[in-house]
């Protein structure tokens, strides 16, 4: 038996299926047993699974990694293990994508995330130490992305953020107010500043126009604010589309 965390009960209803391969499943239990995951998850939208590579090894001390063939270049993730779990995952089902989680490759993007939610199984592979055996790269994996210009420890917190980017727009996943169609990159802006109440704190007001009631005026003051907002903070945003 593999040692695999499975979260997802309806299977009836699974819309996505997610297999994660790692040599550090603990550091994936909690993100995926909260917040919008755990939704996905309750409502029988999603499916994880997330796997512990050393399952694999066919090695007696159940080593996943060995020194890189070049001097003073680190130990990397060996093909064996990788190769079998990936095998086995796809004895089993069709994958859509196999994806590789690395800072050596283009960046994870909103469109990268709406077009990832429209498929049905996903593998997401997480490097560690000093990146994965180039066969891995060549022959298994489909797709690398890097959530950002700077190196983490491993994939694994890259693949929480890519995972939870993608199962939030499943259909179903957010109720109609957080609906994901208002998010920023959706537009190609950022979204608008947002207030509460109090509509006066500390002498600090909301803006009148949010008071008036007039929502054609409300909705182009929003347009407005995300334009500059974009402007300011995010100008490579802009004209994008
Ligand atoms: N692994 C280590 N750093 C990473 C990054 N920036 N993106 C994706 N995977 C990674």
């Amino acid at each position: 038996m593999r040692s695999s965390i499975g979260i997802g009960t309806f299977a009836e209803k699974i819309a996505m299926r997610i297999d994660i391969l790692t040599v550090v499943p603990e550091l994936l239990e909690s993100p995926f047993n909260y917040s919008i995951l755990k939704r996905a998850k309750d409502k029988g939208l999603a499916e994880i699974f997330i796997h512990n590579i050393r399952d694999w090894s066919t090695d007696k001390h159940k080593k996943v990694d060995d020194y890189a063939f070049s001097k003073g270049a680190g130990m990397v993730m060996s093909i064996e293990p990788i190769d079998l779990a990936i095998s086995e995952l796809k004895s089993q089902r069709e994958y859509d994508e196999v994806i590789f989680l690395t800072p050596d490759a283009r960046q994870f993007v909103q469109n990268d995330a709406n077009q990832l939610s429209l498929r049905k199984n996903l593998i997401l592979l997480c490097g560690h130490y000093k990146g994965v055996d180039q066969r891995v790269r060549d022959n298994l994996v489909t797709m690398e992305l890097s959530i950002g210009d700077y190196v983490l420890t491993g994939g694994e917190l890259a693949a929480a953020i890519v995972a939870d980017a993608i199962v939030r727009l499943i259909p179903g996943v957010l109720s109609d107010e957080t609906s994901a169609l208002t998010d920023s990159f959706q537009d190609g802006l950022l979204t608008p500043p947002v207030y509460t109440r109090p509509a006066e704190y500390k002498g600090w007001r909301v803006p009148d126009i949010l008071l008036s009631g007039n929502d054609q005026l409300i909705d182009d003051w929003k347009h407005d604010q995300a334009y500059e907002r974009t402007k300011r903070i995010r100008p490579d945003l802009l004209g994008k589309k």
